[in-house]
């Protein structure tokens, strides 16, 4: 029986494969002019900023901070480098944070008091915050890269709305990204279409930026100045520093940073094996590809996105990129319950997680909890529920291939 199956299942997909173009793997975005947008692992600029302004913007990014200049008083780490820079500054790390909350009668999220981000550290061990008793639903989040985030802002909400009624239509709804509008904090009262953090959190890196500062690192910002409580009491106690405590704006200055990186760089080497090539046929075929979107294109430059306060540049418009992901929300089964920007129907969503750049982690997922591609991808169920049993019809020749695949991201 079990032979049988394989042997249809083999039938089908040498038939898909036989498909002229890769369905999933075509151009999704606005106009026909087409660049390449520019990869690399090296610590320079995609063209938005010059060399020298890059610089100092990463120096900034990478300064360490102490209790004088602001840092805490509850709060992760001292500086965003610490959990931005495997390989280069900007990237991910295996530093993981905290969240946890409870839900109430009705079935809702409630967060910890002060926030469902628990800091992991204090200036003063008195308002060192804890998970306190009956906070029940809990999950660490593995830190994210940033690299390219300059191209994923520069992506229309148009385009990642297309994205999610392609998928519903072509899975018969099975596979149906969630679109959620989230606040910017630079344009009150204004909403866009959020595609960074775990929760599609936020829509822009100026707001995510600001939010970092204050939440990771304890560093209030003109755009977020009221600090941190511990658990809901306030730290006005140990805080050294008058707010604003960012008094020269350098949240501007992370989020110029991080729109000007270069999008991961695939192991060309690897990737033009016979092997990888054929594992990224795989891929396309069972249907990966259609959660982790292997090419999406940026608006052209000019367009103006975040409520007018950020315009295309030419260094980024027009631009192709490949983040083997749609920035959207889905629940495949390993949902963490926790509720932030979008509303209850999100408590176990989570953003297909970008590929760029895969081969420089291991601990996967958004809690970290799956350490190979194997335990990740046989993690995934509900909406990737169909694309995951193709999965396991595969044989070993081709399992070998996706992995090679998925090496070379
Ligand atoms: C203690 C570790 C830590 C520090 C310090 C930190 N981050 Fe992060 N960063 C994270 C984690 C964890 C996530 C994923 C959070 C989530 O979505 O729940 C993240 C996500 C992000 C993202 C979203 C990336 C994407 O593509 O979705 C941006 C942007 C970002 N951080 C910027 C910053 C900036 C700027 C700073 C410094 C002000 C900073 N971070 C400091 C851990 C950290
Ligand atoms: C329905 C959409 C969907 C489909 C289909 C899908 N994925 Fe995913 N994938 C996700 C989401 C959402 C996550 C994040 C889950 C989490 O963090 O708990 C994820 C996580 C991953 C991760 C971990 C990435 C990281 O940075 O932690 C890998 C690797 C991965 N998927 C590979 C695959 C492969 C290979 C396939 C095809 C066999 C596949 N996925 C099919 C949505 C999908």
């Amino acid at each position: 029986m079990m032979r049988r199956i394989k042997i249809i299942t083999l039938a089908l997909f040498a038939a898909l494969s036989l498909l002229p173009t890769a369905y999933w793997s075509r151009v999704i975005g606005q106009q026909p002019q087409v660049t390449e947008a520019p990869t690399g692992f090296d610590n320079k600029t995609n063209g938005m900023s010059d060399q020298a302004t890059f610089d100092h913007d990463r120096e900034v990014f990478e300064e360490r901070e102490t209790a004088e200049e602001g840092l805490g008083p509850v709060y992760n780490a001292q500086g965003c480098i610490e959990c931005h820079q495997n390989p280069v500054t900007g990237a991910a790390s295996q530093i993981a944070v905290m969240r946890a909350g409870h839900r109430d009668a009705q079935g809702n999220f409630v967060a910890a008091p002060g926030g469902s981000l628990i800091h992991d550290r204090a200036i003063d061990p008195s308002v060192q915050e804890y998970v306190p008793n009956g906070e029940n639903i809990r999950t660490l989040r593995m830190s994210l890269s940033t690299l390219g985030d300059g191209y994923v802002e520069a992506i229309a909400d148009e385009t990642l709305i297309e994205i999610a009624r392609r998928q519903a239509r072509e899975t018969r709804g099975e596979i149906a990204g969630q679109v959620i509008q989230v606040p910017l904090l630079e344009a009150p009262g204004q909403t866009r279409v959020g595609r960074f953090g775990w929760k599609n959190q936020h829509a822009s890196l100026l707001s995510f930026s600001v939010d970092a500062y204050l939440n990771e690192m304890g560093i209030t910002s003109f755009l977020a100045p009221t600090e941190n409580t511990s658990l809901g009491r306030s730290v006005a106690a140990f805080d050294q520093v008058a707010d604003p405590e960012d008094a020269e704006g350098e949240v501007n200055l992370f989020a110029q940073f991080m729109r000007a990186t270069k999008a991961p760089a695939r192991d060309v080497a690897l990737a033009n094996t016979a092997e990888a090539r054929a594992g990224a046929q795989v891929f396309n075929v069972i249907g990966c590809a259609i959660c982790h979107t292997p090419t999406i294109q940026t608006a052209p430059p000019g367009t103006s996105f975040n409520g007018g306060n950020f315009v295309v540049p030419p260094a980024l418009g027009n631009r192709v990129i490949h983040p083997y992901g749609d920035y959207l929300l889905h629940d495949v089964g390993t949902g963490d319950g926790i509720v932030q920007n979008g509303d209850r129907t999100t408590a176990n969503k989570l953003r297909t997680p970008p590929l760029w750049g895969l081969r420089t982690r291991y601990r996967l997922l958004h809690d970290g909890s799956a350490l190979t591609y194997e335990e990740a991808i046989t993690r995934h169920r509900g909406e990737a529920g169909s694309v995951i049993n193709r999965y396991r019809l595969l044989n070993e020749q081709q399992r070998a291939q996706l992995m090679r695949f998925l090496r070379s991201l």
